[in-house]
């Protein structure tokens, strides 16, 4: 079966669910970043072991659902809870999502991710806007034969980071007063933290942000032609860069107080665009 075919029967569920509804965003939800659509009017939600195909996330955090609704009166779709490398080694649910959010018509696609940060002065409960991204996965999800049916083989990544929608975000957060910090993501298959050493190493390589998500959705977003923008909730200072490790257990806290910022500035965005 072709991914087109695989997606259409998602799709073919996603209509039956919620018919006529015409998602134009899509949003996908980091760890413990679920409270970003808590002002969704729902119109329906659907588990992901309803849509064919999809596996389920089992990261905690995750839920693993599909949303579809309105946040200030925009049509959304959005995905709680994503598969990572390091759950399989494989990029085919992150396919899934990519493909199924171009194929219902969505023009663009919101990446949201929980990170460690590299500058001590933005500290864990702040808000960063992703600007470029270091794909220091050390793969790609656009190794092998090519998919035609969604884009060609070499996809260029120079604004990969739609440059104004970005500006559209800074812009949204400075009239809500938020501090929404710019910054290159580094990629990172995970599931271990960093050692120091390899957090001194990423400083100089231009990281701002570590995390283990959003680089294979960006990949696979400009390789079928989505705008792409991704925001990022900071939820610790890097390995060895201050006295607290990181852990999930940080993660999922911290994500409540830089998810509440994002929350904000995402509901203001939704109204702007
Ligand atoms: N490193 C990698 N991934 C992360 C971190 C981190 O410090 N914090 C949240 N996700």
């Amino acid at each position: 079966m072709s991914f087109k075919e695989k997606v259409s029967e998602i799709i073919t569920v996603i209509h039956k669910r919620a018919p006529g509804f015409e998602p134009k965003i899509a949003l996908v939800l980091g760890s413990g970043l679920d409270g970003l659509i808590d002002d969704i009017k729902v119109v329906a939600h659907i588990d992901y072991k309803d849509l064919p195909h999809f596996a389920m996330s089992s990261v905690q955090g995750h839920a693993g659902c599909l949303v579809l609704g309105y946040i200030s009166d925009m049509p959304i779709m959005c995905f709680k809870g994503r598969i990572h490398f390091y759950e399989g080694g494989s990029f085919e649910s992150i396919k899934l999502i990519v493909r199924t959010v171009k194929d219902m018509g969505c023009y663009s696609l919101i990446l949201t991710n929980a990170s460690g940060s590299l500058r001590k002065e933005v500290g864990a409960g702040e808000a960063g806007l992703i600007t470029d991204h270091i794909n220091l996965q050390l793969t790609n999800p656009l190794i092998g034969v090519n998919d035609d049916e969604y884009g060609g083989r070499f996809v260029t990544m120079n604004d990969a980071y739609d440059p104004g929608l970005n500006e559209i975000f800074r812009q949204t957060a400075k009239a809500l007063k938020i501090t929404l910090y710019d910054g290159v993501y580094m990629g990172l298959s995970g599931p271990c933290f960093e050692t120091p050493a390899e957090i001194r190493a990423f400083r100089t390589l231009g990281a701002d942000y570590v995390g283990m998500s959003t680089v294979p959705e960006v990949i696979l977003a400009r390789h079928c032609g989505l705008k792409v923008t991704a925001l990022t909730a900071i939820v610790n200072i890097a390995s060895g860069m201050s006295d607290v490790n990181p852990s999930h257990a940080e993660t999922l806290a911290k994500a409540q107080i830089s998810g509440e910022k994002l929350r904000r500035i995402l509901k203001e965005f939704l109204s702007r665009i």
